[in-house]
């Protein structure tokens, strides 16, 4: 008989979505070591305790938290969902945009630009609106819908005086005239296992904002996308933002590594925390 797998799950605070995992893993029968990153530290040179775990979940709020410590993970050998690549893609929109058009997959076009002089003038060739993003960002934070040349310049300047040094890395992207939704794929080890509309009159549609959710089915353009954009951040469970371009082309605006679903289990009837240790599973037992 195989012995059972060693899981561990790496949080700090615990919130609706560690819950459901961790029960759906007790559930299943499954024993898993809870984690604080807050208490632990590792001995670079002294991996033998974590060398008994098969798989590391990395559940924690702190992108950079889970960064160092899924780093050293992987340069043990351990393996971890998801790994250290795909958390600093998903956590870097401007690598993540570059990740996803490197892969050809259909993206909004974006600038980078290195002073407010240049950063302007990359907006003045869009044209407006236009939308400026902190790389670093979620929730639908200090993100800029800049409809003219003065609110540019204006946004431009408080950036650069008032931000940290992160905000001096103008990340823009064109402005997609989206229906007033898009849409949210959960694709979890190469499979779409479904998806949200997230609706509302504000042009940023975040649920964290008061997005409505609601199902959203999942044609074989949204699972093609979605798994393309999963794989081009380098796989594992992930959640692909989708923005419906007029005439209907699927662009994929972003891509998140350690993904929110509370909202989405009862719209899309599907078992998201299930789906997840099934996957868990899966990777530490070799695939
Ligand atoms: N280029 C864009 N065109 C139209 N809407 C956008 C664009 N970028 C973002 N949005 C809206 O803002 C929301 C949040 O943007 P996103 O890039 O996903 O940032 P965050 O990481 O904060 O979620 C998106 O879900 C979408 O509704
Ligand atoms: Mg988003």
């Amino acid at each position: 008989m195989m012995s059972q797998p060693r899981i561990a799950v790496l949080l700090s605070r615990v919130r609706v979505e560690e819950k459901l995992l961790l029960q759906s893993f007790e559930a299943k029968g499954i024993e898993v070591d809870v984690l604080d990153v807050r208490g632990i530290n590792l001995s670079l040179h002294e991996p033998d305790e974590w060398q008994q775990y098969d798989v590391v979940v990395d559940r924690c709020v702190s992108q950079s938290q889970a960064l160092a410590v899924l780093q050293v993970l992987n340069d043990w050998g351990i393996q971890t969902v998801n790994t250290a690549a795909v958390v600093q893609t998903c956590g870097d929109k401007l690598a993540t945009s570059s990740a996803l058009v490197r892969e050809g997959v259909a993206t909004p076009r974006v600038k980078i630009a290195l002073t407010p002089e240049s950063a302007l003038e990359a907006i003045e060739a869009f044209g407006y609106p236009a939308i400026l993003k902190p790389a670093t960002g979620s929730w639908g934070r200090l993100l800029s819908k800049v409809n003219d040349r003065e609110a540019a310049e204006t946004i431009l300047e408080h950036k650069q005086v008032l931000g940290s040094y992160q905000h001096h890395i103008f990340y823009i992207q064109e402005y997609i005239e989206k229906p007033e939704r898009d849409i949210r794929a959960f694709v979890v080890g190469g499979e779409t296992i479904g998806a949200i509309y997230r609706h509302s009159e504000h042009w940023i549609t975040n649920t964290a904002r008061g997005g409505q959710a609601s199902n959203c089915p999942v044609t074989p353009e949204i699972d093609s996308l979605s798994l393309a954009a999963a794989q081009a951040v380098g796989g594992g469970v992930v959640a692909v933002d989708l923005l419906e371009a007029p005439g209907g082309q699927l662009l994929v605006n972003e891509v998140n590594h350690t993904m929110e679903f509370r909202n989405s289990i009862d719209t899309t009837g599907v078992d998201i925390p299930g789906r997840v240790v099934d996957y868990v599973m899966r990777v530490a037992q070799g695939g």
